[in-house]
C-alpha cells in the first residue's frame, strides 16, 4: 500500500512513537485519525501538522474502554472519509516482580491485580478491540486492501519484572498471525513491530544506571529512536507481501 493512500488510525498518538508515526504519515500525504487519552498533546500534534500534504485528525480515545473504541472507529471513518489502516500503538507499563522478597526485612510483596489489569486492559484488550472494530468497519464498507500494524515488544520473549507486559506483547505478536489468517478474505494484512529500547517518554523516566546497563547489551551501541521504528512500520505498510510476521527492531539487544 502507498502511504499517500492511507486513511489510518494511530492509537497512543499524543507522544513518543505514535506521534512520530502520525507526523511521518501526514508528511507522506496520509489521512491520520490520532487517538490518545492526552487531549492537549493531541491538539498540539494536529497543530504541528498544519500545512503538511496529509492531515492529522484528533479525538480523545481510551483504548481500554470498549464503547470508546467503537465510537472512535465510527468517528475516524467519518473524519477521514474511509478507513484502511490501524497502527495499534497505545501502551503502558506497570512493572513489578510477580513475587518479591525484601532483602532487609524479608517481607514478601506480590504483583497486584491492578498492575495486571491495567496493562492487560490497555496493551491487550484495548489493542484487540481496536483491531476488531476497525477491521469490522473495513469489512462492512469493503475497504481493501487494509493494513494493521501492532506494536509488540522484544519483552514478549520474557523479561524480569514484566509479567503483565510480556503477556500482552506476546499475545499481540501471536495474534498478528491469527488475524492475518482470519482477515485474508477481507484483504487486510496484519503485522507486528517489536521494539527493543526506544527513546520516548516511556523510557525517559528510567534511572541513568539502568539505562547505561541496557545500552551495554545493545550491539549497535545506542538506544533506538522513533525513526528506527518508523522504518519498520513503513515497511509493513508498503510491502504487500509482508503478512502475519513480527519485525524485531532492537539493535541486536539481548534482554
Ligand atoms: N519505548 C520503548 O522502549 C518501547 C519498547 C517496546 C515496545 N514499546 C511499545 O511501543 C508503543 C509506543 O511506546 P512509546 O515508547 O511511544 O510510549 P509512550 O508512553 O511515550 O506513549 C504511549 C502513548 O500511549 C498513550 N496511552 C496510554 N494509555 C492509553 C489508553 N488507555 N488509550 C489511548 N492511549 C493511551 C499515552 O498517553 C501515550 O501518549 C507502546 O505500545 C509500547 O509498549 C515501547
Amino acid at each position: 500500500m502507498q502511504l499517500s493512500s492511507l486513511k489510518i488510525i494511530v492509537t497512543g498518538a499524543a507522544q513518543g512513537m505514535g506521534a512520530h508515526f502520525a507526523r511521518r504519515l501526514a508528511e507522506a500525504g496520509a489521512q491520520v485519525a490520532a487517538g490518545d487519552v492526552k487531549e492537549a498533546e493531541l491538539a498540539a500534534l494536529a497543530e504541528s501538522a498544519q500545512g503538511l500534504p496529509g492531515k492529522i485528525h484528533t479525538h480523545k480515545l481510551d483504548v481500554s474502554n470498549e464503547a470508546e473504541v467503537g465510537g472512535f472507529v465510527d468517528w475516524a471513518y467519518g473524519a477521514m472519509g474511509g478507513l484502511n489502516g490501524v497502527i495499534n500503538n497505545a501502551g503502558i507499563l506497570r512493572d513489578g516482580l510477580l513475587v518479591k522478597k525484601d532483602r532487609a526485612t524479608g517481607a514478601i510483596t506480590k504483583l497486584t491485580k491492578d498492575q495486571w489489569d491495567a496493562v492487560i486492559g490497555v496493551n491487550l484488550t484495548g489493542a484487540t478491540f481496536m483491531v476488531r472494530d476497525a477491521v469490522a468497519k473495513m469489512a462492512e464498507h469493503e475497504q481493501k486492501p487494509g493494513i494493521v500494524v501492532n506494536m509488540s515488544s522484544v519483552a514478549r520473549h520474557g523479561n524480569r519484572g514484566q509479567s503483565n507486559y510480556t503477556s500482552a506483547k506476546a499475545a499481540l505478536a501471536a495474534n498478528s498471525v491469527t488475524w492475518a489468517r482470519e482477515f485474508a478474505p477481507f484483504g487486510v494484512r496484519v503485522c507486528a513491530v517489536a521494539p527493543g529500547m526506544v527513546e520516548t517518554p516511556m523510557t525517559q523516566g528510567m534511572n541513568q544506571k539502568a539505562r547505561d546497563a541496557l545500552v551495554t547489551a545493545i550491539p549497535v551501541g545506542r538506544i533506538g529512536l522513533p525513526e528506527d521504528l518508523w522504518l519498520a512500520v513503513k515497511f509493513c505498510i508498503e510491502c504487500d507481501y509482508f503478512n502475519g510476521r513480527v519485525i524485531d527492531v532492537d539493535g541486536g539487544m539481548s534482554m
